[in-house]
């Protein structure tokens, strides 16, 4: 700095500064600052003295912004800069020593990676929440008929708990995903300087243990210019904001009045300002749109890192404002989907009325004519003329005559009836996997298995 003489212009400080933003980041600054005090005076890098002023200075600033009294300076160009100006005017010069070893190019890396652990943290505790939602949920519509879908056309039934856990195993690996980001933040940047290491012995591992960190980054030019484990933390909210989106997604066909399948409750719903009857399930179409908001985010700080060479470069002060968002986005998205689900109400005649549309079966029935020996591609071309002659004869397939059925599928008989008596295909889906209630029994169980493991 004091190799400049005139002041900087106005407006590259307000492009080079991110106080604005970084501010997020104090708490995490305040404590890798304590750790990095204690190691100098374990070092002796600092005395014992030092540290008692700095462990003094650095509680009071974290008091200071704890209540909302911290004042920040116009030249307080970043977070780091603001601590340690108002801890010199705590106590002193002391204060400059607190910097020794250290470079905000290394400091900025573990701040970041701290926040990221903690945020990968909370991202699976609301997982977690919003799986049991969803298990208790499946738990008390476990033998609830629908129609499953493909093409958003009925394809075969299926009970609306089998539906809801199909996020439950979504959200699973969303929390592995998220397991894998606190993996990613394990080795510590701190005690890499500016970028080629510096010049005292420091103890890199007494500072990883005093922050939680694994492990100490092995390569200093790696340890200031790494930014994968906030690439991760991305990838992994795009993907979790993605299902959050298809959830939502649902819940707002489902709400219409031409599936009629489910209402939300009041609390995330507007009504219409100029048509009474409206009731629009605006929470779970936000969650719909939010996805692509963070999606976008992991793109940005991709173009941030390309091409980026070796190491420090200002570019990636732009890591910040991407991650923080994604991180407020996708946490807010979280609460509000398992609020939102806990308030719901499905309806029963609506689901059960749409499943139980006989043409649904007809897989099933293809399946009962595989079982008499006929291939399935054969099986598949004669239930698809019963199903064309039951269209044209305005019928349903049951109500097609004995006489119809031999003419047509002669392979057929009275079993036929009897398979379409209504909920009889649905319990035919009895592989791993399947929705026949036994397995969903299954899937119950290892659900909540999941869920005590998560627990831990
Ligand atoms: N505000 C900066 C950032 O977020 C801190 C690191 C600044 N380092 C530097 N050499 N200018 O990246």
């Amino acid at each position: 700095m004091a190799r400049f003489s005139d002041p900087q212009d106005p407006l590259f400080q307000a492009l080079n500064s991110s106080i604005a933003f970084d501010f997020r980041l104090a708490p995490y600054d305040l404590e890798q600052s304590v750790a990095h005090a204690r190691m100098l005076a374990h070092a002796g890098i600092i005395g014992e003295e030092d540290l008692g002023e700095l462990e003094r200075g650095l509680e009071q600033v974290r008091r200071e912004i704890e209540e909302d009294r911290f004042e920040v300076k116009p030249d307080d160009e970043d977070v780091h800069m603001a601590i340690e100006r108002r801890l010199t005017e705590i106590v002193g010069s002391v204060g400059g020593k607190l910097h020794t070893a250290r470079s905000r190019n290394d400091q900025v890396a573990t701040d970041v990676a701290m926040l990221v652990r903690a945020h990968s943290l909370g991202a699976r505790g609301l997982l977690t929440e919003l799986m049991t939602v969803l298990v208790d949920l499946a738990e008390r519509h476990v033998d609830w008929p629908m129609p499953g879908y493909t093409h958003l056309q009925r394809a075969q039934p299926v009970y609306l708990s089998h539906h809801l856990l199909a996020y439950f195993w979504k959200f699973r690996r969303d929390l592995q995903r998220f397991n894998f980001c606190m993996t990613a933040t394990d080795d510590l940047p701190l005690g890499a300087g500016a970028l080629a290491g510096v010049n005292f012995d420091t103890s890199r591992m007494f500072v990883a243990q005093e922050l939680g960190f694994g492990g100490i980054a092995e390569n200093s030019l790696d340890a200031v210019s790494n930014r994968d484990f906030v690439l991760d933390y991305l990838a992994a909210a795009a993907t979790c904001a993605t299902h959050l989106s298809q959830l939502g997604s649902e819940i707002v066909l489902w709400s219409s009045l031409e599936f009629g399948f489910c209402e939300v409750s009041d609390a995330f719903a507007s009504g219409s300002s100029l048509m009474p009857q409206k009731k629009n399930p605006d929470a779970a179409e936000l969650l719909r749109a939010k996805a692509p908001r963070v999606v976008g985010r992991l793109a940005s700080l991709h173009g941030v890192l390309h091409g980026l060479p070796l190491t420090y470069n200002k570019d990636l002060q732009e890591d910040k404002e991407p991650l923080f968002d994604a991180v407020d986005t996708l946490e807010l998205c979280l609460r509000v989907a398992a609020a939102m689900l806990g308030g719901i109400r499905f309806n029963r005649e609506r689901m059960a009325a749409a499943a139980s549309d006989e043409f649904i079966a007809a897989t099933d029935v293809a399946d009962l004519l595989v079982r008499r020996g006929v291939p399935f591609r054969a099986a598949h071309g004669i239930v698809g003329s019963l199903v064309r002659a039951a269209v044209d004869r305005g019928k349903q397939l049951s109500e097609l005559t004995e006489e119809e059925l031999r003419e047509l599928a002669p392979q057929l008989d009275g079993e036929y009836y009897e398979l379409l008596r209504q909920g009889a295909w649905l319990e035919s889906k009895v592989s791993e996997g399947g929705t026949a209630l036994v397995r969903v029994q299954d899937q119950l169980a290892q659900a909540r298995h999941v869920l005590d493991e998560a627990d831990e």
